[in-house]
């Protein structure tokens, strides 16, 4: 063999009786075979969407396998069901939409959905020819049924729901929707499968932007859709036909982040849960929207179908104390004031979007664009991720933002 040979020739093949704790981190895009036979025989195997089979990293490789394998254990648990991985929540959102879906359907999606969810039914979904409807987040099970006619095909939920935090009675709605022969989708965000088990509640798929709790440490992006075995083939066509895929480091990162996920999200949910019944207390707060609350309107629901909170919830300022046009929700005038007094400059709490990783976040929302069923009439909403500080410190640096807003004339 020829000196320049040797560089693409050695340390290719790892002969090792070494054990380490984790799995090695696969960076691939050609995929090898012993044989044409082989190639054959696992080209078939992935057009069949086979588990870990691969002709192309794109298909698979070991890491990114292992995490579907994961997912499919811990958020599908106890039911048949496959995952597939998407560079981000929202193409896991978009794809597992393409794929259940055709035009002439219709879909019923919460009102209080995810921003760039309701964008892409409004604007993508709609040129495809697929018309969404969105209904009252406090909708019941009944309430849905009336909404139906023969084009309707799915039922989206969120529970609890962006920035306004309703519980749905997702059980109901589920054996609602296989009764009428349609399909249920939930985004679990929020919950992730440590707070919540949606297929134990009866829907048909589930969404899980790992970019949040599973990545841990915003510093990834990554969304899965995991869906029954019977739905499988659709998503894997869909997946594959638009060439989505995900990386073996950044997969590796989202296993790393899954070892912790459970301790962390106890610390979340015990932090913020500190952080709201003090806000609770605190003049000029007109109402904090947290399900682990006695206050919140669904809390009941809330006992019945979760394991515990995350670290995400909602606080609404009070317009008659902050003396604001309660009618008025454009973020403008000593409105926003008020809010950039609260949000900028703060010790812990970054201004971001994004949530489910270490550190806390303190965001406002434009809730005056986001409704169309149900308008916001409140005070202005702020939205908080509580991360994994100790919950005295961040109290200390929002009562710095309650004395600045007070200081605004
Ligand atoms: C409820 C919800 N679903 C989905 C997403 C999308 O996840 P990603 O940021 O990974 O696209 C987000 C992101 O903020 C979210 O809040």
């Amino acid at each position: 063999m020829h000196t320049e040979t040797l560089p693409t020739h050695v340390a290719r093949r790892l002969e090792t009786d070494t054990k380490v704790a984790n799995l090695p981190v696969y960076r691939a895009s050609t995929v090898l075979f012993d044989s044409l036979e082989q190639a054959g025989a696992r080209a078939e195997a992935v057009a069949r969407g086979e588990r870990g089979a691969s002709t192309y990293a794109t298909a698979s490789t070991p890491t990114t396998a292992a995490l579907m394998d994961a997912l499919e254990r811990i958020e599908g648990a106890g039911h048949a069901t496959r995952a597939a991985l998407m560079p981000s929540g929202l193409s896991a959102i978009t794809t597992l939409l393409m794929a259940l879906l055709a035009p002439g359907d219709e879909v019923l999606v919460i009102d209080s959905v995810y921003g760039p969810t309701r964008n892409f039914c409004t604007t993508v979904l709609e040129a495809w020819g697929v018309r969404a409807r969105f209904y009252d987040p406090c909708s019941s099970a009944g309430d849905l049924e009336q909404m139906l006619n023969p084009q309707t095909r799915m039922i989206y939920l969120e529970s609890p729901a962006s920035y306004t935090f309703e519980i749905q009675d997702v059980p109901a709605i589920a054996a609602m929707a296989r009764r009428r022969g349609l399909l249920s989708v939930i985004d679990n965000a929020w919950a992730s499968p440590v707070m919540a088990n949606p297929f134990d509640w009866g829907v048909d798929a589930s969404v899980l932007p790992l970019t949040k709790y599973w990545s841990g440490h915003s510093d990834v992006l990554m969304g899965a859709a995991i869906v029954r075995e019977a739905l499988w083939p659709a998503l894997w066509k869909t997946q594959r036909s638009f060439g989505l895929c995900v990386g073996g480091d950044d997969a590796y990162l989202i296993l790393r982040g899954m070892r912790t996920v459970q301790v962390r999200m106890r610390a979340h949910e015990r932090n913020a849960l500190e952080v709201a019944r003090w806000l609770e207390q605190q003049p000029g707060v007109a109402r904090v929207i947290h399900p682990a609350l006695a206050s919140h309107p669904q809390h009941a629901l809330f006992l019945r179908d979760f394991k515990g909170a995350s670290g995400l919830f909602g606080f609404v300022l009070d317009p008659v104390h902050w003396r604001l046009n309660p009618h008025d929700h454009r973020p403008e005038g000593r409105q926003r004031a008020l809010l950039a007094a609260l949000c900028e400059r703060r010790e812990h709490f970054g201004i971001g979007y994004s949530w489910g990783g270490y550190e806390s976040l303190i965001v406002p929302a434009r809730i005056d664009v986001l409704r169309t069923v149900r308008p916001w009439r409140e005070g202005p909403l702020l939205r908080l991720h509580v991360g994994l500080e100790d919950p005295r410190d961040l109290i200390e640096d929002l009562a710095a933002g309650f004395a600045a807003m007070r200081a605004v004339r």
